[in-house]
């Protein structure tokens, strides 16, 4: 979660409070050594140039602790240890054989993961006999059917069998249906003795031409702040070929806590036996549980495949490789909290573990013929490094802000989102890539969102937009060619990172990444989430060079930057339309509408489109707005 989306998160309320109370002094001329060189600052610059030199060191030298990886991999391996029913769960191929079980389908089909000859399909069965549902189930296990057509009348079944639903699996079921065609829409379902399923659709990836793919994008779709509308927006939409979702799918926290001020008057609290923040498996599998009774989520589920990757809230908020935020000693075992997340995770969604078993590491690559090969990362659970915070770096008594030691420390070598395993695994599949197109699919803004220091110092919060307005003046004073004060010079380019979270935070494996990109030499475009609100920004290394573009589609019902600085709809866009001004990178954002961002990639050039809704808070939202834009390969 990003700060201009947490204020119910005492640490992010605290970072704020913190830049609004160290009253930076900078100079013009420090300010102008502060663009010049590491591209953002932080109160006073004297070392700037040592803290570039000392940086660019550490990008060339940079290494990790292979032996801390290790030990993390290896005790996250043991820690979810579980299977989901992916393998050795297919009892018989025969399409003669017919379940024996009375089972009910509760929370219908979906689908993922597609490759050009195999895709994961999904239901959850459970058994019509025995005390209560779900896991609480008298019955241990039930005999499903399932089947593969070419047709949705299922004339033509190319593939079935059947498979046990068990209670320790949450009756969930997966199949990895193989020996599929390349490119071809297929339908599926599952039966039970006394019940089918609905018939789900799916599509396999092209192998090698293809003219073009359309991606429909979402993240951070949170169940009581509203109806999951743009799911059901983009199941209608017949352009979609697949589905991208970027994580917090769900959300931890208990019934009165983020996103509930409207779940009352619209009928969307949680149970009473899910009313808690999510700690045990039966708390994560219940909410998963819940989720999928919203009926757009499950339109678009039974209508196109998915192809995911988590971000925190499925484990819980600011979540890092060894704790969290959300997390308290008081709390028990993060590792035992985060193993119940992961498996609640495996067993709900239609993801295939790329590495066999139900382990932390589902980053993986997806090849959609010679026009792009999509990379899913994980920057969050795996292998990252507790966030930095600014609140750490201030002297209580004189308010002092330590810069030298965050500059050392936000310069670690060591301290990475990625992770060296996953960082030169991206690395080597680009090089090996056969493809045109570079997609990376992960959670956090990479681009560079250096906020003019101002902004935060001693501001209210209501009262930002205006500021910011006023700064974005003296940048249109500036542009159309009118003299700056000294002082309005350094408002307007005295820089700093919001946001320590997102790859802001975590700026020598950012440049890493981005120099990979570069040497890579093809069209690259980064998707990201998280924030609520949609982004498109250019990337740049630190030089400036551009190495590709980055499009953060906003939430699917999450609250936005709207919410958290109390704006109504035309200051929301008046500052929409200033920020691009003030970020360097910025090329368009949207701060105060929920949707979803479609991406069609072609080979000569690949369309962005973001579709807005007008309303979460009643089932008859619908897309009113879209923005567009090109980029040419
Ligand atoms: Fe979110």
């Amino acid at each position: 979660m990003w700060l201009f989306a947490a204020q119910y998160n005492s640490i992010c309320s605290k970072t704020l409070t913190v830049i609004m109370d160290s009253q930076p002094d900078i100079s013009m001329s420090q300010t102008l050594s502060i663009k010049m060189g590491f591209r953002f600052c932080c109160m006073s610059v004297q070392q700037n140039n040592d803290i570039t030199g000392y940086l660019t060191n550490l990008i060339k030298s940079r290494h990790m602790d292979r032996r801390s990886f290790i030990k993390l991999s290896s005790f996250a391996g043991a820690s979810v240890a579980v299977s989901t029913g992916l393998a050795g769960c297919t009892v018989s191929n025969s399409a003669n054989s017919q379940p024996q079980t009375n089972a009910t389908f509760t929370h219908g089909v979906a689908s993922g993961d597609p490759l050009k000859d195999a895709v994961i399909i999904w239901t959850r069965a459970v058994p019509d006999s025995g005390a209560g549902s779900g896991s609480k189930s008298g019955v241990a296990k039930a005999d499903i059917l399932w089947e593969m057509a070419s047709d949705a009348d299922f004339a033509n079944v190319v593939s079935s069998g059947i498979v046990e639903a068990k209670a320790i699996h949450d009756f969930t079921v997966k199949v990895d249906v193989a020996g599929l065609s390349p490119a071809r829409r297929y339908f599926y379902r599952f039966k039970s003795a006394n019940n089918t399923s609905p018939v789900g659709e799916t599509r396999t990836l092209p192998e090698v031409d293809v003219s073009n793919v359309t991606f429909g994008i979402f993240s951070c779709s949170n169940y009581p702040a509203g109806f999951f509308t743009p799911y059901m927006e983009a199941a209608k939409d017949d352009n979609i070929d697949y589905v991208l979702h970027l994580g917090d799918y769900i959300y931890e926290y208990d019934g009165e806590g983020y996103a509930t001020e409207h779940a009352k008057e619209i009928g969307r609290t949680y149970a009473p036996d899910n009313d808690t923040e999510l700690y045990t498996l039966t708390d994560y599998r219940n909410r998963y549980a819940l989720y999928r009774t919203d009926e757009g989520l499950l339109s678009l589920h039974q209508n196109k495949p998915f192809i995911v990757v988590w971000d925190d809230h499925e484990i819980t908020n600011d979540t890092y490789k060894d704790g969290a935020e959300n997390h308290q000693a008081d709390e028990g075992d993060f590792y035992a909290r985060r193993a119940a997340a992961v498996q609640a995770y495996y067993e709900w969604l239609p993801i295939r573990p790329p590495f066999g078993t139900e382990r932390l590491e589902i980053y993986r690559q997806f090849t959609f013929g010679k026009l792009l090969d999509l990379y899913m990362l994980d920057t969050r659970v795996l292998a990252r490094d507790k966030q930095l915070e600014y609140a750490n770096y201030r002297d209580a008594e004189t308010k002092t802000f330590d810069q030298a030691r965050f500059m050392k420390d936000i310069g670690n070598p060591n301290r990475g989102l990625l992770g060296e395993t996953q960082r030169n695994w991206l690395h080597s599949s680009m090089q090996q890539s056969q493809a045109k197109w570079q997609v990376l699919g992960q959670q956090l803004l990479i681009g560079r969102m250096l906020f003019p220091v101002s902004i935060f110092n001693g501001v209210e919060r209501k009262a930002i937009p205006d500021h910011v307005h006023r700064l974005a003046n003296i940048k249109r004073k500036q542009k159309q060619g009118g003299a700056l004060s000294e002082q309005e010079f350094a408002l307007i380019n005295t820089v700093m990172p919001y946001n320590l979270d997102a790859w802001d935070g975590y700026p020598v494996e950012r440049e890493q990444v981005l120099m990979q990109l570069k040497s890579i030499g093809k069209p690259v475009i980064a998707l990201a989430g998280d924030t609520h609100n949609a982004w498109h920004n250019k990337l740049t290394l630190k030089d400036g060079t551009e190495v590709g573009v980055e499009l953060a589609t906003p939430g699917v019902t999450s609250p936005g930057m709207e919410h958290y600085l109390s704006m109504g709809d035309e200051k929301a866009k008046t500052l929409a339309d200033d920020l691009p001004l003030l970020i360097e990178d910025l090329q368009y954002c949207n701060l105060h509408q929920r949707g979803f961002m479609t991406l069609t990639v072609s080979q000569d050039s690949a369309t962005a489109t973001w579709h807005y809704v007008d309303v979460i808070l009643t089932k008859a939202g619908k897309v009113v707005n879209t923005h567009s834009f090109e980029i040419k390969a």
